[in-house]
């Protein structure tokens, strides 16, 4: 088993460089299935989610060319199936963009039920919904999605909640439909922008991502035949500037898209941290222990979820009791034990947790219960007096790419080893 060895407490100094965003790769790639053609995708994050993305679509009959660690040439023009494989696409949560995608390009797919993640329930009943609404029959039973459509026709959609997957799933099945598709409330995330970027190079008409109405414009083929590169990672960037005042440390954090940090930058400074703002790269520090803050987690532009135990570290050791809450997640608290085994003292009450600041924490072996718990628990790591080892690193592999080389470089006291 691997585990994480840290051993600290060290302030973080130095640059970091952000790799391409994991939740945009992962709909992107399976939004190359709807090109009847070829595509090449760059600044991918060499991460497993995306190794798993890509032998899904080789299953369906892609063929994909690794021209660099980050770049892949990708060609769909023959799809061979319409049964992905059940027990990949039951092993992470973006398999489902494969339904949208394979909805509009065969109207036919059969899929395993999304795996990813376990942070409560998680629903795809919004997803189901715009499906329908376009003219697809949707049935669920023994552990599969089988979706199928004679035809697929535009409609108007309004999500009854704001969804990053059901927005990104429908704006994939509407892409061929025939007519116009509104969805209504929809999310706005960095990501959701960077797939309509994606599909719009290719070929598509999707006017409006990033604000809560898009609309699509059905188109008859997408051509691809263009290169497109992958926005960076908002979460990592964030993990980063975290990182950063959680350790009294001193980053420049380079490759980063300042505009989609903003909530991030305005609780840094709330907390008595620094931020010199570069538009492309961003410098933070703190030289101090930080203030007491509350947060709220909200769908962009709020304050992510995937950064709320990131940010948890940060509030366990300021000075006074901070409060979070959590308002997309139901299991979303579970790093606070492990942080409390590293003598944090935070109180989980179903969505709120209440931080009591302590002035250290101490090394303990812990385990990540799921991606951003395990960051958490790597800065944590770093914060701490004397050694933790840090267990499930399967979580951490998935979305974050050679992250203890990049702590590494930035004075983490950090190794990986196989007992
Ligand atoms: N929801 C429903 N019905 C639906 C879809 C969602 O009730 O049909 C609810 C969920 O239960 C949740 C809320 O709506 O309470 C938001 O869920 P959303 O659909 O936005 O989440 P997701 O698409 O499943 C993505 C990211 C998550 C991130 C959330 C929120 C990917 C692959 N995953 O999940 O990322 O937490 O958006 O921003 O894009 C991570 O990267 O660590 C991660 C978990």
């Amino acid at each position: 088993m691997e585990k994480l060895v840290l051993t600290g407490p060290t302030p973080l100094k130095g640059e970091v460089s952000i790799s391409g965003a994991k939740n945009a790769a992962v709909a992107i790639l399976p939004a190359t299935l709807l090109i009847d053609g070829i595509c090449t995708i760059e600044n991918l994050p060499n991460i497993s989610d995306v190794k798993l993305s890509c032998e899904i679509l080789e299953s369906l009959g892609a063929k994909i060319t690794w021209n660099t660690k980050h770049s892949i040439t990708i060609d769909t023009s023959n799809i061979i199936t319409t049964k992905a494989p059940l027990d990949l696409t039951s092993k992470f949560r973006a398999s489902y963009y494969i339904i949208g995608s394979m909805l509009s390009r065969k109207g036919d797919i059969e899929v395993g039920m999304p795996g990813g993640c376990k942070l409560g329930a998680r629903p795809i009943d919004q997803h189901i919904k715009g499906f329908e609404a376009l003219g697809a029959n949707v049935i669920v039973e023994n552990g599969k999605i089988k979706a199928k459509a004679k035809k697929l026709i535009g409609t108007h959609i309004y999500m009854d909640i704001v969804s990053v997957g059901a927005t990104i799933n429908v704006m994939l099945a509407s892409v061929l439909a025939e007519g116009t598709t509104t969805i209504d409330n929809a999310a706005k995330e960095p990501h959701i922008v960077d797939v309509a970027n994606f599909l719009n190079t290719m070929g598509a008409d999707i006017r409006g991502a990033g604000t809560d109405v898009i609309k699509i414009n059905g188109v008859k083929k997408l051509n691809g035949n263009s290169t497109y590169s992958v926005v960076p990672d908002q979460i990592e960037a964030g993990t980063f500037m975290l990182a950063a005042v959680a350790s009294k440390g001193d980053l420049y954090i380079k490759n980063c898209i300042t505009k989609h940090l903003e909530s991030i930058t305005a609780k840094i400074i709330e907390v008595g941290g620094n931020v010199e703002d570069y538009g492309d790269s961003i410098h933070v520090w703190c030289d101090k222990r930080p203030n007491k803050a509350n947060i709220k987690t909200l769908p962009y532009p709020g304050f992510p979820t995937d950064l709320q135990p990131q940010m948890g570290v940060v509030l366990s050791l300021a000075n006074g009791t901070s409060i979070i809450n959590e308002s997309i997640w139901d299991s979303r608290f579970q790093y606070t034990e492990e942080l409390n085994k590293m003598g944090a003292k935070i109180t989980a009450q179903g969505k709120t947790a209440f931080f009591e600041g302590v002035k250290k924490l101490s090394g303990a072996p812990v385990y990540s219960s799921d991606l951003r718990a395990g960051a958490a628990l790597i800065i944590a790591g770093v914060c701490a007096e004397g050694t933790t080892d840090i267990y499930n690193l399967e979580h951490i592999d998935r979305g974050y790419e050679n992250i203890e080389e990049k702590f590494r470089n930035i004075g983490a006291n950090i190794k990986r080893v196989n007992e």
